[in-house]
């Protein structure tokens, strides 16, 4: 870069588009100069934009980055090469040639607006929702089938109701077995991987079997003051199962649960959705055989 009659000519290249980077070719691209800003990741942000709070000061971080990543991005003078690694520099001060390379996004950055679809049907994640005729067959029970298909008939068609089926699968067979997870996906279009994603994600559904009822035992602050480990300790002793256990004749599932918005009648137990306080220990059996 030089000056000519006072024209600021030729350009700069600034390598990292982190908040010094932005920053950096802000100030050039204000004063004149064209800016190229190198940046490795795919985006620019550097590690500033996975954090919360910097020190000494304690400033949002995300408020120092944002404002310079946006008029970074409007800005006519500086050029972003994103996803991009420098290969080779030559020549000397003031005369650089400097080669990039540009790694391959797989998608039309003009096209793209972020939405993120491609991730879903990404083929690369979802290999095993694409091999799935390799898959061995489904061993499914005629009255499970019967189950299944109301699902796939009653959600055939309908975008985004993945947690919804998830549930009605879930309501069927109290958790979610592997075949019917792979039944569903198949008959409704659904990756693989987003199943397992969502079914994984959210406590409500289980990939391993429950018992018929799940005791939970609230280990919340009050409860736990009002005796919520000894509750807990005699669910265990007379279930014979351990937090997260099941019972050998699959008739109890064993839980914890931090507070159930009834402190006032604490130590509470829920069995499946009936809520019950006040619980003595002397009060476990006859309440769990009532459920038998
Ligand atoms: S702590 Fe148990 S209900 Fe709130």
């Amino acid at each position: 870069m030089a000056e000519e009659n006072g024209r600021k000519v030729g350009a700069v290249l600034v390598v990292g588009g982190g908040v010094g980077g932005m920053q950096a070719s802000l100030d050039l691209a204000e004063s004149g100069y064209k800016v190229y800003l190198v940046e490795s990741d795919p985006a620019i942000g550097g590690v500033m934009a996975q954090l919360d709070k910097t020190f000494p000061t304690n400033d949002c971080a995300m408020c120092t980055l944002a404002p310079r990543m946006v008029d970074c991005g409007g800005h006519l003078n500086i050029e972003k090469l994103t996803y991009s690694e420098i290969e080779s520099v030559d020549g000397t001060a003031g005369r650089f040639t400097v080669r990039v390379r540009k790694k391959a996004r797989f998608v039309d950055p003009n096209k793209c607006t972020g939405c993120a679809e491609c991730v879903q049907h990404c083929l690369v994640r979802n290999r095993a929702y694409l091999e799935r005729v390799e898959t061995p067959e489904l061993a499914l029970l005629a009255d499970e089938l019967d189950g299944l298909r109301r699902i796939v008939e009653k959600y055939k068609g309908r975008k985004g109701a993945v947690v919804p089926v998830l549930q009605a699968a879930q309501e069927l067979y109290n958790y979610l077995p592997e075949t019917a997870v792979r039944y569903l996906s198949k008959e409704l279009d659904i990756p693989l991987s987003l199943t397992y994603r969502l079914a994984t994600f959210y406590n409500a559904f289980s990939l391993t079997p429950k018992g018929k009822h799940l005791l939970r035992v609230c280990m919340g602050t009050a409860c736990y003051v009002k005796g919520g480990k000894r509750i807990l300790r005699a669910s265990q002793k007379h279930l014979n199962v351990d937090i997260g256990g099941v019972t050998a004749d699959k008739e109890f599932g064993l839980e914890t649960v931090n507070c159930l918005g009834c402190c006032g009648q604490s130590p509470v137990v829920t069995v499946d959705d009936d809520v019950f306080g006040y619980v003595r220990e002397s009060r476990l059996p006859e309440l769990i055989r009532s459920y038998r």
